[in-house]
């Protein structure tokens, strides 16, 4: 099953980790740790190969992914022998990739991006293509009426007027081109009901959104945890410090208000009630793409006898991320290929803030996304 997979911020830490782990894991350099969909109880005949996925997609800067991958290996992101070991076939995607069109209306924005999906596909001899959005962070959008509404938001497009975010725009192409959407980002994207209704009136599986790697993770272990022993969380307060691009655009603060939103869903849902306390993000430029979360949980026990607990996680968020969009390109075109459509719930394992209606304590999130891949297999096995 040949399969495209279009990286929306392709030059960005996430998509150039991805990109040269794909690469060096189908050259069999390094082992498939952290790649969930390579381990034993999800492995199977439904999901693509990692050598029949290929490589493109849009970013707004021009910076050569031989650069990012070299700047990466600088940072101890990932090994430069691995980045040297990739460099013809990196070089190979670097000419499928697209600049972002800055052009006319939205409408022709999104025309051009539909040119470059439905090119890529046939150059390739694709089966299908699927769109992951690695971009930065984007602020929520202002409301518009034309959200609600496919045929309003049809017209609305071909005025000046830009009634989409980016993120938004690219899940409106990748649905007229025929291709799946995924949103590792916490940005709008298919997250709009006109483009749920363009998803549905094509056939569509999307799924997402802001690919759950570090704090929330843990959160989401953390939480049932407390939930299960019925011990009352009074206060759950986290600092995040972070660098890299993704520290930069977080530093904005309507971005960061988009982001701290998905980080505090998984408690609220978990335990039934919100906690006191907040979750901060903090951009720390020396951290690059390291980051630490701090911590501090206090909870009642047994005759209201107060404790607490703390932990400090210090991740890699491109070498967590990454293996994590192979994973959900990989789920997301076999989910397309067994002729699912609308939101994927099941893939809510890989989420912060994940659509539909499966919970949020990781346990549970696995159970489904084990069951949902069982599925996928048994139903190419018949
Ligand atoms: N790393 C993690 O653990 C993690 C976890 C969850 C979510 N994310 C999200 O993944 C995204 C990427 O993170 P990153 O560390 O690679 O950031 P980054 O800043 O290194 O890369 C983002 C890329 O997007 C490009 N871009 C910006 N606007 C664009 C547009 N309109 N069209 C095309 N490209 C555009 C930028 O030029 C840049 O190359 C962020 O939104 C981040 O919040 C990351």
């Amino acid at each position: 099953m040949r399969t495209g997979v279009w990286l929306v911020g392709a030059r960005g830490s996430v998509a150039t980790t991805s990109v040269v782990g794909a690469l060096a894991l189908r050259a069999g350099l390094t082992p498939p740790t952290g790649c969930v969909t390579e381990l034993p109880e999800l492995r199977g005949p439904a999901l693509p190969g990692l050598a029949d996925l290929v490589f493109g997609g849009h970013d707004v800067v021009a910076t050569p992914l031989t650069k990012r991958a070299e700047a990466l290996a600088a940072a101890g992101v990932l090994p430069g022998r691995l980045a040297d070991a990739v460099a013809p076939e990196l070089a190979d995607v670097e000419a499928a990739l697209r600049p972002a069109p800055t052009e006319g209306t939205p409408a022709d924005r999104i025309a051009a991006v539909v040119d470059d999906l439905t090119a890529f596909r046939r150059r390739h001899d694709l089966d299908r293509v699927v769109v992951v959005n690695v971009a930065a962070t984007e602020p929520a959008p202002e409301p518009h009426p034309a959200h609600h509404d496919l045929p309003a938001l049809r017209a609305a497009l071909t005025g000046l007027a830009d009634v989409l975010p980016p993120s938004s725009r690219y899940a409106f192409a990748a649905f007229t081109a025929g291709c799946p959407y995924v949103d590792f980002t916490p940005s709008t994207g298919a997250r709009l009901p006109a483009l749920a209704a363009l998803a549905d009136e094509r056939g569509l599986p999307y799924a997402g959104h802001d690919g759950k790697t570090g704090e929330t993770l843990l959160k989401s272990v953390l939480a049932p945890m407390f939930a299960m022993r019925h011990l009352a969380v009074r206060s759950w307060s986290g600092t995040n410090l972070l660098g890299g691009g993704d520290g930069a655009t977080l530093a904005e603060p309507a971005a960061n208000a988009a982001k701290v939103g998905s980080k505090q869903r998984v408690l609220a849902e978990t335990l039934g009630y919100l906690p006191q306390g907040s979750t901060r993000i903090d951009y720390v430029e020396e951290l690059g793409d390291f980051k630490t979360a701090w911590d501090l949980v206090t909870f009642a026990g047994f005759l209201g006898t107060g404790m607490r607990m703390e932990f400090t996680w210090h991740g890699c968020d491109s070498a967590l991320a990454a293996p994590l969009v192979l994973d959900l390109a990989r789920l997301t075109a076999a989910a397309h290929a067994a002729g699912r459509r609308g939101p994927l719930a099941e893939l809510a394992f890989f989420f912060k803030d994940p659509l539909g209606d499966t919970g949020h304590a990781l346990g549970e999130q696995w159970a489904v996304l084990r069951d949902f891949v069982a599925g996928l297999h048994a139903g190419v096995a018949r």
